[in-house]
């Protein structure tokens, strides 16, 4: 699909900014203090990335970052693949009506991929009249122009698109770490599994030019940036629409040899079509992680192929072998859903045969979620609750006995480690991340933070390492 950066709406949108620093300074002389900003992220990296460029806007403008919600100006980012997710989103907003109230001039908006779905817009609507202004994925690069709209008028603002055919990008952000970055290679999503709203909030699959990619990341490393993680919904897809198609290894392998880069991770491969070359990028180029996440949903043929997920159990097993033969340090992670329609007890053994055969530093497990608008949705043959609660519970309690022993390999040497803050619990200790994803802790000074380190992995305690400081 076309899908154009348009260079005249971002000079617009920026107009808007240097509006909104106006606004923004009259406040803070009327006040005597900066008016203040808070961001509630949920679902995932893209969303988080979403809502480093919102925050870079509100701190271009003169607004104040805080960590409470009771803000002059709270944004819910939000996300919709699970019910539970929005179930989130209206818990916070039955909280914090009470901030609006005792504080009038205060602003909710609420953007991200909830808001692309028109019934849950119309519920917010007509059920919270206290929210000010909502826009979705499509046209979240006019947050510039909403923001004013809403500041400065006096009706609600409700502003969506049903498609996504042009962005305007180069917006100032504000990262939640100086030291590593996502950054978007594309947005949206092809696949269509069944089970999956993703498509409809986020729309068709559209790849950013490399140059563009490149020079970002090369910006990032030029403000600090030791690691990046490369985005897209599925990344072994990127490319392929461009005008000059690029794979994604080749993008990957130039990526890797921006100087002064340290490291480069990507998220999400996609199993049905992880290449050969993909693998080699990964075992040759120094720079790229060890790890993968590498979403198996479920391990039967059956299932998968009602889930549109186009691999077979046997296809999967296969995948991880070349994998592992190819990079054995590899650390691999992924994605269960339990529950899925249809899904028999013979079924879930085969999930379960998958992943005693993979052995996956972690698992993340999800009860399937009905969502409206998904052919799942309307499979009549839904799982009852309590199968699917009994399934879960012995698929937890086999992920982590497996998981328990992954970092057994690795006692005793000596491996870099990304800094990424203090011990939470332990004071003078610091934590890191090796290559291949798993955590370290380790005495050490504050200022260690954010830089790559040596460190001897003195004990392993299962899913984690205690560390030394090489000196
Ligand atoms: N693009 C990624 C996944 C994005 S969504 C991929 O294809 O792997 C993240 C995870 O949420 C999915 O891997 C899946 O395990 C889970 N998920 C998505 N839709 C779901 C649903 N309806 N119910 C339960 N889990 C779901
Ligand atoms: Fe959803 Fe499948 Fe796309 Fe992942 S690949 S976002 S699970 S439709
Ligand atoms: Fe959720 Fe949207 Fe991500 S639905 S998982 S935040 S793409």
């Amino acid at each position: 699909m076309t899908y154009t950066r348009n260079t005249e709406e971002e000079k617009k949108q920026r107009l808007f900014i240097e509006a909104l620093k106006k606004t923004t300074a009259e406040r803070t002389e009327a006040s005597g203090r900066r008016p203040t900003y808070h961001i509630m992220t949920m679902g995932c990296q893209m969303n988080a990335r979403d809502s480093e460029k919102l925050s870079g806007i509100l701190t271009e403008i003169g607004a104040e970052e805080t960590e409470s919600e009771n803000a002059d100006i709270l944004l819910f980012n939000t996300c919709t693949v699970r019910e539970n997710a929005n179930e989130k989103l209206y818990g916070h907003l039955g909280q914090v009506k009470r901030y609006k109230k005792a504080n009038p001039d205060m602003l909710i908006g609420i953007c991200g991929c909830m808001m692309q779905e028109k019934d849950e817009v119309l519920r917010i609507r007509q059920r919270y009249p206290f929210v000010d202004l909502v826009f979705g994925t499509h046209n979240f690069w006019k947050f510039p122009e909403l923001l004013y709209a809403s500041l400065t008028g006096r009706e609600r603002v409700f502003d969506t698109a049903e498609t996504p055919d042009q962005y305007a990008d180069h917006m100032p952000v504000r990262r939640k770490y100086s030291f590593k970055s996502g950054v978007n290679i594309m947005y949206g999503c092809d696949n269509f599994c069944t089970y999956c709203i993703v498509p409809y909030v986020r729309g068709r699959e559209r790849s950013r030019e490399p140059e563009e990619i490149i020079d970002e990341i090369r910006a990032l490393v030029n403000d600090g940036v030791k690691e990046v993680m490369l985005l897209g919904q599925n990344v072994n897809s990127y490319g392929k629409t461009l005008e000059i198609p690029v794979s994604f290894a080749d993008l990957l392998r130039r990526v890797s040899r921006i100087p002064g880069l340290e490291r480069v991770r990507f998220m999400t491969p996609h199993p049905k079509d992880l290449s050969d070359d993909l693998i080699r990028v990964i075992r040759e180029e120094p720079k790229v992680c060890h790890h993968l996440h590498l979403p198996l949903q479920s391990g039967s043929t059956r299932l998968l192929k009602r889930m549109n997920r186009h691999y077979t159990k046997e296809s999967y097993l296969d995948l991880v072998r070349r994998i592992r033969e190819a990079v054995p340090d590899i650390g691999l992670t992924t994605d269960i859903i339990v529950g899925f329609p249809g899904e028999t007890d013979e079924d879930f053994e085969d999930t379960l045969d998958v992943i005693r055969a993979c052995r996956f530093q972690s698992a993340f497990t999800f009860i399937y979620s009905r969502r409206t608008g998904t052919p799942a949705a309307s499979y009549e043959d839904q799982v009852p609750e309590d199968v699917t609660a009994e399934r879960m519970k012995r698929l937890l309690a086999l992920v982590s006995e497996l998981a328990g022993s992954v970092a057994d390999r690795g006692e005793g040497e000596t491996a870099k480690v990304l800094v990424e803050g203090l011990n939470d619990h332990m004071p003078g200790w610091l934590t890191g991340r090796l290559g291949n994803n798993l955590m370290v802790h380790f005495e050490g000074d504050a200022s260690l933070v954010g830089e790559i380190v040596d460190v001897e992995l003195t004990e392993s305690k299962g899913f984690y390492y205690m560390g030394r400081l090489k000196g």
